[in-house]
């Protein structure tokens, strides 16, 4: 099954919107297999954003993903990269579209709430990254054989 990674970012979770941004993953019917209240190492968030060293906004980005915890998760589910990626919305909040999550919340490009993996290559890298094998849970729901 298909897996990506999810984090709300400082500004989410100073906000208190980690409880939203979960519901709305849930409700569509997606599974949480991993999750985790987190300060990311400053080498650990060069790592993750490595693809963009050398870009004007890398160090201000750096320095804003390990100012504060951040949410970290996995989540499963056929297509689960496309349609979180389009749960999130357009990356910078003022071009997201009302009812995707940065569309609602997101304040300002710097500050847009939640990261989500754009691709299977980075989902499985982000994934190593943050969580250890024996930290994801799958689990079956026996009730629901419709959902994931
Ligand atoms: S690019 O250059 O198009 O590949 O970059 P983009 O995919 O739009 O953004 C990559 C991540 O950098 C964040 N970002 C910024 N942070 C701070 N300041 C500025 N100006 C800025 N521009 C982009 C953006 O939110 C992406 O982070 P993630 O966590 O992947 O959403």
């Amino acid at each position: 099954m298909e897996k990506t990674f999810l984090m709300v970012k400082p500004d989410g979770v100073q906000r208190q919107l980690i409880g939203e941004i979960v519901a709305r993953f849930e409700r569509k019917g997606l599974q949480l297999i991993g999750a985790k209240l987190m300060t990311i190492p400053v080498e650990t968030a060069e790592q993750h954003y490595g693809e963009h060293k050398g870009k004007p906004f890398f160090n201000d980005l750096v320095n804003f993903i390990t100012s504060g915890p951040v949410f970290a998760m996995v989540w499963q589910g056929k297509d689960v990269i496309e349609i979180s990626r389009q749960m999130i919305g357009k990356t910078n909040p003022k071009e997201a579209l009302p009812g995707t999550i940065r569309g609602d919340y997101g304040a300002f490009l710097s500050k847009n709430v939640i990261h989500g993996s754009d691709s299977l290559q980075s989902a499985k890298r982000e994934i190593n990254l943050f969580f250890k094998e024996e930290e994801l849970v799958a689990y079956d729901k026996l009730m629901n054989k419709w959902i994931y």
